[in-house]
Formats: C-alpha cells, structure tokens, sequence
C-alpha cells in the first residue's frame, strides 16, 4: 500500500542566499526559488551582514507566494515549515524563522529548525535515494570545513574540522587577492583550468599530521605572497625549469620568469585538495570504512574536488556521492529535505526556538583552538 508523500516547505535565509522551496518525501522538488544577492554586496568584496538581513527581509515574503503558486498549493496542503535556525548570519536567520514561525502559526502546521548544516549533511539523500547510514562526509562550505560520520538523522560524529579558514572562505579570499570579485570559488575554480598546479610551491597545511582537522589560513597568506612576489624576479621558492612565456591575469603574453595567475589559482586548488585528500584519508585510517563517501557543500560544486573525492573513494573501496551542482551552494530545497528527514520522526520545534548564530552538529566534539565557524 503506497502512503501519500508528505509536502514541506523550507525556507533558507543564513547568508546570502534567500531560498523557498516545497520538497515531498518522495524526493520531489515540487517548487524552488533562490534569489542570490551578489549584487548587493559585490561592492564590497563580501556578505555585509545588515544588506543581507533587509534583502531576505524583502524578498522572502513574494518569494513564498510565487513559490506557492508555480507548485499550486496552499499552506494547507504542507505538512511542515522548515527553516534554518542557524549557525550563520543572525539577522538573516531570525527573517527566515520568524516568518516560518508566522505561517506555521497561521496554518496550524508544525514548525521544523533546521541546522543549516545538516540540511547540507542530508541533502545527498536528497538526490540519491540508494544512499543509506552511516556515510563519511566531507561538509566544505564558505563557514566550514569538516569530516563528519553521519549515523542517522541527527545522529553527526565530527571527526574534523577547521583550526582556522574553511575552504570555502579561503577560496573567496584567494580570488580577493587574484582581482576575480565575489564570489570567488567558482572564478578560482574557472581560473584554476588555465594553469599549472605545479607551478608556484604552495604550503599543505597539516598535511600529515597526527591532529585530524584542517588548517587553510597559511595557504591563503601564502597565496598573498605569490601574487605579490608573482613580477618580482625574487620568486616565494625555486621552481626548477620555468623560463617560458606566460601570460597574465589580464591576457597579455610576456616573457619572464614568473608564473601567471592561473597558475596561483591551480596551484591554490591543488594544494587544497591535496589537504583534503591527506585528512579525510587521516579519518578513514582510524574508523571501520562506512559504505560511501559522501561530500555536501558550496566547495562540493567545485569538478576538481568532486573528481579527487571520487578516486579516493576507489582507492578505499567506498561508493562516492555528491549533490548535484545546484544542492550544493546554499539552497531551500535542503532545508525542506532535512524537515522531510525529521518529519517522520516527529522532531518538531516549539513556536519559541531560538535562532542561534553559532550551532555544532555534533554538540559533544571536542572544541578546537581556532573554533572555525564564521558567523
Ligand atoms: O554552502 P555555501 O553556499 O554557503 C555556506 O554555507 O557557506 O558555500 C559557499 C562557498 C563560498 O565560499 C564559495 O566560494 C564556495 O562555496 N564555492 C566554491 C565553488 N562554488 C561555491 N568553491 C570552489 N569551487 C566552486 N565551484
Ligand atoms: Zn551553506
């Protein structure tokens, strides 16, 4: 006997992505919106936490109407509000849930807090029905950057996370100082297939360390020196056998020996994965292997990243999924899948949750020296 899916509607509002959408238990996105505000704050090189907070404010009531309308249903057809409490910016997340605390009053629905970081935790199973629990998961974001043993809905064992920059915000920081703009991880990641990773001797932060966790902010600064060292004929370190003509970030070929922009970006991307790799094999070498390895996330739109995870995933003998490229950067469609994932369960929240700027998934890991959180 086949039991009718449940409808819930999610709302995201933690940074600066203003998304709605109406998910079914069934997997399907019946409706989605996402209203991006890289104009808004392009000018200033970064999510400026009040423009945020007024441009959800704004947008986020017409979006669920129009959301509303595009799937043809009413509050009174949804089962569950979802809507990210946290951690992220904190007058962005308080638009988003007082407005579901609103509707789920008005419609007598229940309401459903979501940890932002476990609607990227869940989303994979969002897009891939096949993926069971426990699976190790690589959470790569512009606030973080964290291996995680997923057991169960709301069952997360961090393994790792960052001393310092999550991947993410060094990918942002890192185009800031090659003049790409915001936001910078896919301009990086653009750049990046131009040049050689090879090219400029870039640190690996912690790489085989005996700590488990990551450590991106020596790279970033690094990546500073390279580009400001890049015309200088004093280069950061020797590299044998590369007097070649190389062209510049703005296209113009000169002889030199230097190395281009492009190759800062590769050889950013490559000693940044080559940490991931050296981490998450760190994590496997001291847990039994789970089924699949499984990475959510912004970084997890990146190809180079998803390729790198994919082999080692053969090399270790697991499945590998990733979200498909639009469930990785920030979206409502994975806040209203982790309230499908937590709906059955009966994990409602009362209409007096708090909204909480910071908020570990695993509340029991060990704090580390750093703490790694953005907002
Ligand atoms: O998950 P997300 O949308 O927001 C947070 O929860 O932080 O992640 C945004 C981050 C940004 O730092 C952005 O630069 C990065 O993900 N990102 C990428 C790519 N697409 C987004 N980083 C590397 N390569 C990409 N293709
Ligand atoms: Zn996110």
């Amino acid at each position: 006997m086949s039991t009718k899916a449940q409808i819930v509607l999610g709302i995201e509002s933690s940074c600066d992505e203003t998304a709605v959408a109406l998910v079914a238990s069934d997997r399907t996105i019946l409706a989605q919106q996402i209203a991006s505000q890289v104009s808004e704050h392009a000018p200033y090189g970064g999510v400026v936490p009040e423009i945020a907070a007024r441009a959800h404010a704004e947008k986020l009531a017409p979006m669920l109407d129009s959301v509303m309308r595009e799937a043809g249903l009413t509050l009174a057809d949804c089962d569950a509000i979802a809507a990210t409490a946290g951690p992220g910016l904190i007058g962005g997340v308080m638009v988003g849930l007082v407005t579901a605390k609103a509707l789920a009053m008005a419609s007598d629905t229940p309401l459903i807090a979501i940890n932002h970081l476990e609607g990227h935790a869940l989303s994979p199973r969002l897009a891939d029905p096949e993926l069971e629990f426990p699976y190790l998961l690589l959470l790569v974001s512009g606030g973080h950057c964290q291996i995680l043993l997923v057991e169960g809905v709301g069952q997360y064992r961090r393994l790792a996370t960052t001393i310092d920059d999550a991947l993410g915000e060094a990918y942002d920081k890192s185009a800031k100082i090659l003049g790409l703009g915001y936001p910078g991880g896919p301009k990086v990641e653009q750049l990046a297939r131009q040049g050689d990773p090879g090219a400029v001797p870039l640190p690996r932060p912690l790489k085989g360390s005996k700590e488990p966790h990551f450590s991106f902010a020596g790279l970033k600064s690094a990546v500073l020196r390279a580009k400001e060292s890049q015309h200088n004929s004093a280069r950061p370190e020797p590299v044998e056998g590369r007097e070649k003509p190389v062209h510049t970030s703005t296209g113009s070929a000169r002889t030199g020996f230097a190395y281009s922009d492009a190759d800062i970006a590769a050889s950013f991307q490559q000693a940044a994965i080559d940490c991931l790799i050296d981490r998450l094999e760190h994590a496997l070498d001291r847990i039994d292997t789970p089924p699949n390895l499984v990475v959510a996330g912004g970084v997890a739109a990146n190809q180079s990243v998803r390729s790198a995870l994919e082999e080692l995933a053969s090399r270790r003998a697991m499945g590998f999924t990733a979200p498909p490229m639009a469930l990785c950067t920030d979206n409502a469609a994975m806040i209203a899948w982790a309230g499908c994932e937590r709906l059955p369960l009966g994990q409602f929240d009362p209409l007096d949750v708090s909204a909480r700027p910071r908020w570990p998934l695993d509340p029991d890991a060990e704090p580390v020296r750093g703490a790694g959180v953005k907002a």
